[in-house]
């Protein structure tokens, strides 16, 4: 049995998937988790709290638990995912779409003062982090057999410690970045997941416009965008 590991920065974004299996509420020091069974995987799933640290934590602390811990009797882990709502940064997506990264990046990450390409971590060789192509095709398979009123865009998704909301800011990320969705999250889980060899799959769906309307249709909207991707998620995974 290979293990799963599913993370949302926030506890309503996971909430309605666990809603949907029988699974074990555990805990290990800051993290409460949900651990299930779906087929011949283990589902390990949890909320990591907003922003790219609490992301990084979260994936690298689960990735050492299931190495250490003697609950976890099989410590393979084939894919880390993080699922949850995004702003829309290009303006073919709408609110209730739901965007696969194909690669990430962090929109904030700045060493252009010492010469660096901008969103270049200099430890890296790429801005990006690039998503497996053979997931993303599997999930665009699900959705096609679907019958949905909200179409699925595969594209970069730019992360940074930011809520975006103004019209610059948006600009900017599609400009210099090539971006679909924003949010706060997804590049971290990619960087850590990267850096321990292992697959990531980042899915969002899209709650807002990223522009000056964004706080209040954000709020609005968060739960029918969640509903959209718990029913893919679940379909990709179940
Ligand atoms: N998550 C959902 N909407 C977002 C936005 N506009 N900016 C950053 N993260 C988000």
């Amino acid at each position: 049995m290979k293990n799963i590991i599913i993370i949302g920065a926030m506890a309503e974004e996971i909430e309605p998937l666990i809603k949907l299996g029988d699974f074990e509420k555990k805990s290990s020091n800051a993290f409460e988790y949900y651990v299930g069974i779906a087929g011949d995987h283990r589902l390990i799933v949890t909320v990591s709290k907003i922003g790219k640290v609490a992301m990084a934590t979260c994936v690298q602390h689960f990735i050492t638990l299931i190495n250490n811990s003697s609950e976890f009797e099989e410590k393979e882990i084939e894919l880390i995912i993080n699922m949850g709502v995004a702003g829309a940064i290009s303006n073919k997506l709408d609110q209730g779409d739901i965007v696969v990264a194909d690669r990430l990046c962090q929109h904030d990450m700045d060493v252009t003062g010492l010469g660096y390409e901008v969103g270049l971590n200099p430890d890296f060789e790429s801005v990006y982090f690039d998503a497996n192509s053979e997931i993303i095709e599997k999930i665009k398979k699900v959705h096609d057999t679907m019958d949905t009123d909200y179409k699925l865009h595969i594209g970069t998704i730019a992360s940074g410690d930011q809520f975006i909301s103004s019209h610059e800011k948006k600009v900017f990320i599609e400009e210099t970045f090539g971006a679909y969705a924003c949010e706060m999250e997804g590049a971290a889980l990619a960087q850590v997941a990267y850096t321990n060899g292992i697959d990531f799959l980042v899915i969002r769906a899209i709650s807002d416009l990223a522009d000056g309307e964004a706080p209040l249709s954000y709020v609005d909207f968060k739960s029918k965008a969640i509903v959209n991707l718990t029913e893919l998620v679940e379909k990709y995974i179940f």
